[in-house]
């Protein structure tokens, strides 16, 4: 079947063996109804020809940055433009550092720069390359810049080392490029999500707060993002990078969190709450430092009930939202959620267990239950990104249903 027809795919090769499986890989995306545009390193030279990858993409090979002839017919520019997707395999420890330094120093790398087309990278390299910290921070620079990481398989390499590090095979990465063109779950729709924790001020330089990390959030933004949505995350106060992609509005105080909710929610499908926003506040904030006295060894702060921002989404009479909630909870999980469902007018919520140590607050990991009215799901522990991935894609099928 034609399933990448019209598909424009640039592949990069760099200068490890994988780069051998790159004439199968081209012959299975042309088959499949794709274009392959070739662009090879000088190391990937040594390793494949570049007029075998010619004669497999019908396309001729582009590899020098400084060749005017080359530059006449398709520029490095025009290249970076044309890509529907660069795929980089295989992508040596090399190219992802310098892809992950910003460098341009090559064909390849400079078309990375100048393209804001979807880069994915499919590592390929000695496990002992594979494993150094050196490398496994590049990656994780590139995912964080939101490119795509497919790959590497485990196994026997080339080198005769036995690990992570062999290049996905030719028919998996068709697979990937295949998953990566089909309609996403949430193409067409828009999400806003509230994470992270509020500041309560009890004067201009002290405020009541949680151990909220964000972290879910943010992995929640991004899932929906890369699931095809359209993300506004409104953050409370935490040190987390943006996901690509998502639209940020910072906040602080529960307050301001409920007002910017409100502005945004009718302008959106689906709300989720996942800040872990404070009850109440102190009633009055102190126009300057409340100083230490010398009368009393207590101090009394009068605190006020905030706003229940998700209760105030879900009870909206125009344009709700779908809306999903969070329960932290330390017993009668599935008690406590489902009274929370029924109070708010949660149309589902994600509850978990916070007294189990290693997931819920601060953790990168996490296991939840979604509740709706007449269903649950267990979601068992794993990354929250992993998690937040199979929220979203369960909110998609209920929107659908
Ligand atoms: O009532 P509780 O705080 O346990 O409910 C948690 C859910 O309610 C979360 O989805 C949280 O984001 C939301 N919430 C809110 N506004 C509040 C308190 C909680 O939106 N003031």
């Amino acid at each position: 079947m034609q399933t990448l027809a019209g598909k424009k795919i640039l592949l990069g090769i760099s200068g490890g063996i994988a780069a051998y499986k790159c004439a199968e890989l081209t012959r299975r995306l042309i088959e499949r109804g794709a274009e392959v545009q070739v662009v090879m390193t000088t190391a990937a030279k040594e390793f494949i020809t570049p007029l075998t990858m010619q004669a497999v993409s019908g396309r001729p090979v582009s590899d020098s940055l400084l060749d005017p002839a080359a530059e006449a017919s398709m520029g490095h520019i025009e290249l970076a433009k044309w890509a529907d997707l660069v795929l980089l395999a295989p992508a040596t420890a090399d190219l992802i550092a310098r892809m992950s330094a910003g460098m341009g120093n090559d064909l390849l790398t400079t078309l990375v720069l100048a393209t804001d087309s979807p880069v994915a990278v499919s590592p390929a390299m000695n496990q002992q390359m594979y494993r150094n910290i050196a490398t496994q921070e590049n990656i994780a620079t590139l995912e964080r810049r939101g490119m795509h990481i497919w790959g590497p398989a485990a196994g026997e390499q080339a080198c005769g080392d036995v690990g992570p590090g062999r290049m996905l095979e030719p028919m998996q990465l068709v697979e990937r490029c295949e998953l990566f063109f089909a309609d996403k779950p949430l193409k067409g729709k828009s999400v806003v999500i509230t994470a992270g924790p509020t500041r309560e001020a009890i004067d201009p330089v002290r405020y009541i707060s949680n151990h909220s990390s964000g972290k879910m959030g943010f992995a929640l933004a991004q899932a929906a993002a890369m699931q095809g949505a359209q993300v506004t995350l409104i953050a409370g106060p935490v040190a987390l990078a943006t996901p690509v992609g998502v639209e940020r509005i910072d906040v602080d105080s529960a307050q301001s969190m409920h007002d910017a909710a409100l502005a945004q929610a009718t302008k959106h499908d689906i709300f989720i709450g996942c800040a872990a926003v404070a009850d109440y506040r102190p009633q009055a904030v102190a126009e300057h430092k409340i100083k230490k006295t010398d009368e009393s060894d207590q101090m009394t702060i009068t605190m006020v009930k905030n706003p229940d921002i998700i209760a105030s989404v879900a009870a909206l009479n125009e344009h709700r939202p779908f809306t999903v909630g969070f329960a932290a909870e330390t017993q009668d999980v599935e008690h406590y959620a489902r009274t929370k469902l029924s109070k708010k007018n949660l149309d589902m919520i994600c509850a978990n267990d916070v007294s189990v140590e290693g997931q819920g607050f601060n953790s990168n990991n996490n296991a939840i239950t979604l509740y709706w009215k007449d269903g649950k799901q267990s979601l068992t522990l794993a990354s929250k990104q992993h998690i937040a991935t199979q929220i979203v894609m369960t909110i998609a099928e209920k929107l659908e249903a």
